[in-house]
């Protein structure tokens, strides 16, 4: 969800008025995913180094987080979204535990779309939390080297009852990954549209699902063989 900062200074307001505006744009895409048929939609809201951010900015995106997941859980519940948090816990506030635990319960049970919010997450971190965990299994004795898959590897992480990304959507122009799913986007298809996060409409989303519709996936097989 890039871009926010621009767009407000595009407008001459400051940077967490971007954000808010970027709220709205979390809502349409909510309802296009669901509209679209889309399963999982992972959003990354807060990285491990956007703690770094001025404290303002940083205390803003909390703030907006506790009063956006207030507001919203029972209309996500109604439209039968999930929603699961996704990043170290150890860092937030009492406040924003509350509120995790809020909409995690209170959405739990719905079952059309599971909406991923990544907050303080960093997919460097994720690996290594998850290697650690493999390393700790292997010192115990309940998991042997040469038994270390793909698959260990998958379930070591925090995506590990997920799927992998079919798309990734980095909006504002910026081509680049952040420290975001590096293992699991290896087959993703990327779209880099220029559109700033809080300018992404519902047509937007729609645009982004036909491109993907347009893509040939080969899995580095060809085209003939992939069946
Ligand atoms: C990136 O734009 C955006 C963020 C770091 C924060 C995104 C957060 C929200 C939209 C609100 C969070 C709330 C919920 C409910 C998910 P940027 O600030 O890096 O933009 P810039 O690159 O133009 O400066």
């Amino acid at each position: 969800m890039d871009g926010n900062g621009r767009w407000a200074k595009q407008r001459g307001k400051e940077r967490y008025e971007g954000h808010i505006a970027g709220v709205e744009s979390v809502r349409s895409s909510v309802k296009a995913a669901v509209r679209n048929g889309v399963e999982w939609l992972t959003l990354y809201a807060f990285s491990t180094e956007n703690w770094g951010r001025p404290a303002a900015e940083v205390d803003a995106i909390m703030a907006l987080f506790c009063k956006t997941v207030m507001g919203e859980a029972k209309e996500l519940r109604d439209q039968g979204v999930r929603v699961k948090i996704m990043g170290e816990r150890s860092r937030f506030s009492e406040e924003v535990l509350k509120m995790i635990n809020y909409i995690e319960q209170t959405t739990a049970d719905a079952e059309r779309l599971t909406l991923v919010l990544a907050f303080n997450y960093s997919s460097r971190r994720e690996i290594t939390l998850g290697v650690q965990d493999i390393a700790r299994r292997i010192a115990e004795g309940t998991l042997k080297v040469d038994d270390i898959d793909e698959q260990t590897i998958s379930d070591s992480l925090m995506t590990a009852q997920m799927p992998d990304p079919d798309m990734i959507i980095r909006t504002s122009g910026e081509c680049r990954l952040s420290n975001f799913l590096l293992w699991q986007s290896s087959y993703a298809e990327f779209y880099f549209p220029d559109t700033l996060w809080p300018d992404f409409t519902e047509e937007e989303f729609d645009k982004a699902i036909e491109v993907f519709a347009k893509r040939d996936r080969r899995y580095g097989l060809v085209t003939e063989t992939k069946e």
